[in-house]
């Protein structure tokens, strides 16, 4: 193919277009993220939020590129998981292009191009993928052609958890970099902490977590009168360890030895640090992508768009409806 890929990320609360070019190598997306003014986000709210800046977002990619778009050859979207309104936007949009400009249309698994994005950036082979988001917690590896999941949250993602939490005390989504911040500011007035009286309860049920019941525990600690920066940062710690445990054990069943982190919650310095411990005392390596590609982007759905491409997978208008509930291990994997 001598044209680029343009993909469409539109799950929840980000409209994000990004392109691969002719020889499947990323170019940065060109995003915008809808942040309510108080509560949660309003999946119909964001979906009018994404249709109003969906052409301007569209026009900057393309003047920063120096690209028309004739030179798009193929329109890739997150078919799903995700909010249904949201999903519906970015997928009307893959198919207004592909019908405008005659070109293949693909419908492809966001949480998919989380994993294959990641791999592109750290040039890692086979890993064990801890994806960690705002609505998926999932520990992942690829195993006779599909990524099968070992280990996911039984209630809520773990960013879910923080952005909750944050709200609770007045911040704004996304919680989950304040939290970072005000867990790193304590423990610098604090350098040798004690767990003691900043005890939650722990998150992993077998290969699975659960985290809803350390958020409202995180909320009685402050009840308690601890401060918020200590529960932030005993909240990161009881939260990451546990998933850190459930992505050891799973690197230790299936005989992988890298580890590679995804989602919005991997920008997180913490996390990335443990898993780097975690990974060095297995004689194992932890990779994780720059930032732009562990939070929701239109280039990841892009580059699985052009690997499904290249593998002869094209979506038909019949097949293009759009799936709240895909899931990781729903999609076959033929690519190397
Ligand atoms: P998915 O559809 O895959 O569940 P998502 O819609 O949650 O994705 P992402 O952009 O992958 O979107 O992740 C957003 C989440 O990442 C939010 O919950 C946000 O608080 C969290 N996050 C972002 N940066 C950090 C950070 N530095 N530390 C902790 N959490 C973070
Ligand atoms: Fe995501």
């Amino acid at each position: 193919m001598d044209k680029w890929t343009l993909g469409i990320e539109s799950t929840a609360h980000t409209l994000s277009f990004g392109l691969t070019d002719p020889s499947g190598t990323p170019f940065p997306s060109c995003s915008d993220t809808v942040s309510p003014d108080e509560g949660g986000i309003h999946p119909r709210e964001a979906a009018d939020h994404h249709k109003e800046v969906a052409s301007v977002l569209l026009g900057k990619l393309l003047l920063q590129n120096e690209l028309s778009i004739t030179d798009i050859g193929a329109v890739a979207y997150s078919q799903g998981p995700g909010l249904g309104p949201c999903l519906r936007v970015g997928a009307a949009i893959a198919r207004g292009i592909s019908s405008r400009l005659g070109i293949p249309l693909i419908g492809v698994n966001h949480c998919v191009a989380h994993i294959e994005i990641g791999r592109d950036q750290c040039g890692c082979v086979d890993p064990v993928l801890l994806y960690v988001s705002g609505g998926n917690t999932q520990v992942i590896a690829r195993l006779e052609g599909r990524y099968r999941v070992l280990g996911e949250t039984l209630d809520i993602g773990i960013g879910n958890m923080l952005d909750k939490f944050a709200r609770t005390q007045g911040i704004p989504f996304p919680g989950g970099p304040v939290i970072e911040k005000l867990a790193a500011q304590w423990l610098a007035e604090n350098p040798n902490p004690s767990m003691d009286g900043l005890e939650l309860p722990y998150a992993v049920r077998g290969m699975d977590l659960a985290f809803s019941g350390v958020m409202t525990a995180a909320q009685r600690l402050l009840d308690s009168g601890k401060s918020l920066g200590a529960v932030c940062w005993s909240l990161q710690e009881h939260a990451f360890s546990a998933c850190v445990e459930v992505a050891e054990r799973a690197m230790a069943h299936t005989g992988k030895s890298e580890l590679l982190l995804g989602g919005g919650v991997a920008c997180n310095m913490r996390l990335r640090k443990m898993c780097e411990l975690m990974a060095e005392e297995r004689e194992s390596i932890s990779f994780a992508p720059p930032r732009m590609y562990c939070i929701d982007n239109g280039t990841m759905i892009a580059k699985l768009g052009f690997l499904e491409l290249q593998n002869g997978r094209i979506t038909t208008y019949a097949e293009s409806a759009i799936d709240q509930y895909l899931r990781t291990d729903q999609t076959p994997i033929s690519w190397a």
